[in-house]
């Protein structure tokens, strides 16, 4: 079987979120479950440095005067994925976050720039592919591919291949202005509330979700989650009439890259049964955030994108409580201006116990799941999450919110038997508050913590049974086609 992942991020390249880590890992597992799968994605400046010799494999002329066309480049990622780098200089060729400017602002042409992504993943899905290869499936990530299924249902080419459409996060939408239509060379006949239109606007996502074959999202949680009003982001009821054709797959971590018994990050490797080791990597991360040497205290970690999806607001509302406790804790995250502003004012006003990093640090990221006693999730929503199965995985038992892929994945202490970590319902400061002084009062007790940590460091979080679950829906999908 031959599978074409169409993405806009790919780890260690790029990398805003958990996309660019499922785009790396997913593609491995398929392929050693036996698929030939490969990635597309645009050709930014980092994919360039990484690959410079890649050879041109085909020329995509532009689709209309106002156009521009494009190149496919071939290259091939140190685990043996083969990769197509979509070149077209004009809209991939920037530095930085491949969705904002340097203002840190939208780039007005992202309709421009991920149509021709989404463009591209259908041609090449079809019969009149420039390339050889020909996809048996068409896996879509989010907006940014999302109208390649809308392409091949609206500019159809002989035999294509079903699609996939699976969304990471349903806020995010690609919402773009009608114009866009005939600049991307679909016909007018895509404008329609059966099409690609949503409420005035052309939208990317709703594109593929009226359009794939199959649509996927990362938790089974947040597949039930999205088909209501109250959580389906104006898409509910789309969602719930295209119900028989959505699943929830959760996702899997790379546990070749996150590996507390083998991380080139850490001061000190350690795994289920060596967790003494664990405490060095505590020490050498208050060490680095310049915090108090006070192991008597837990040190609280949190890793995130600083955004009102995350529920971080929840922490800095209890911070002073936090410190009261007393607790530590280390933040790595960057997002939302006022929000970066807040956690770096309450870093100054306590050096010794809050650690504020803003910024984007991978290494940091992997000593923080490593060093923290408990890691900080407290999402509003959230489609999967990765952070907490690194951290279940790390033995840093993680405090979340029932939601999405969070419930699917972190049990309760008061389960006994099962408990992995600490889950708390609403998403007010008092709630978030109440379970993190439950959290301490076990982890005072060194017996029940230990407990706790290894339930969550022996569960299987690999991307195998997700990559069998995938594999069984694109067969389903070329079986019915
Ligand atoms: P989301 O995709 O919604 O941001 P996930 O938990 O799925 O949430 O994935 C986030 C990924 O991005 C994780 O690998 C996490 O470690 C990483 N990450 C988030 N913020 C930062 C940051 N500031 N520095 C380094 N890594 C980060
Ligand atoms: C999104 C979601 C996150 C998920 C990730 C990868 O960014 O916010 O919950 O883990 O995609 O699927």
């Amino acid at each position: 079987m031959k599978l074409l992942f169409a993405t806009s991020e790919l780890a260690p390249w790029v990398k805003t979120g958990g996309l660019g880590d499922v785009s790396a890992a997913l593609p491995v597992a398929l392929r050693a479950a036996g698929i030939d799968a490969r990635i597309l994605l645009p050709a930014y400046p980092a994919l360039k440095a990484a690959f410079p010799d890649a050879p041109l494999v085909a020329s995509i002329p532009p689709p209309g005067p106002q156009l521009y066309g494009a190149a496919l480049r071939a290259a091939r990622t140190p685990e043996g994925v083969p990769l197509y780098l979509l070149e077209c200089d004009a809209w991939f060729d920037r530095p930085g976050n491949p969705y904002l400017g340097p203002e840190g602002r939208d780039w007005l042409d992202n309709g421009k720039r991920f149509g021709l992504l989404s463009r591209v993943a259908a041609l090449l899905a079809g019969e009149t592919s420039p390339l050889d290869w020909r996809p048996d499936v068409l896996h879509c990530n989010d907006w940014q591919t999302g109208l390649a299924p809308a392409f091949l249902h609206y500019l159809p080419h002989g035999r294509q291949a079903p699609s996939v459409m699976t969304i990471h996060n349903l806020a995010f939408q690609g919402i773009h202005g009608r114009d866009l239509l005939p600049e991307l060379g679909l016909p007018e006949s895509a404008w329609s509330i059966d099409g690609i239109e949503y409420y005035g606007y052309l939208s990317f996502l709703k594109g593929g979700i009226q359009h794939a074959d199959a649509i996927t999202t990362v938790s089974p949680s947040y597949a039930r989650e999205i088909q209501t009003d109250h959580d389906g982001m104006g898409m509910g009821g789309l969602l719930r009439h295209r119900g028989d054709r959505l699943s929830g797959i959760l996702n899997g971590i790379d546990t070749a890259q996150w590996n507390p018994a083998a991380d080139p990050h850490l001061a000190a490797a350690y795994d289920g049964k060596h967790l003494a080791a664990k405490a060095k990597n505590t020490a050498a991360l208050r060490a680095e955030m310049g915090l108090a040497d006070a192991p008597q205290m837990p040190l609280f970690g949190l890793v995130s994108r600083l955004t009102n999806q995350k529920g971080v607001d929840l922490v800095a509302a209890i911070a002073e409580e936090l410190a009261e406790l007393p607790a530590q804790l280390v933040l790595l995250g960057n997002g939302e201006l006022e929000l970066e502003k807040t956690f770096r004012a309450l870093a100054a006003q306590r050096p010794h116990q809050f650690g504020v990093r803003i910024g984007f640090d991978e290494g940091l990221a992997h000593r923080i799941e490593a060093g923290a006693d408990i890691f900080l999730m407290p999402s509003r929503f959230e489609p999967c999450g990765l952070n907490q199965m690194y951290s279940l995985h790390y033995g840093t038992p993680p405090i979340v919110r029932a939601t999405g892929g969070l419930a699917d994945t972190v049990i309760d202490d008061s389960d006994h038997a099962h408990g992995n970590g600490f889950v708390f319902s609403d998403a007010t400061p008092e709630a978030l508050l109440a379970t993190v002084r439950r959290a301490v009062a076990t982890w005072h007790n060194r017996k029940a913590w230990q407990a706790l940590q290894k339930r969550g460091m022996q569960a299987d979080f690999s991307w195998t049974a997700p990559a069998r679950q995938y594999l069984a829906l694109y067969q389903s999908l070329i079986q019915t086609q």
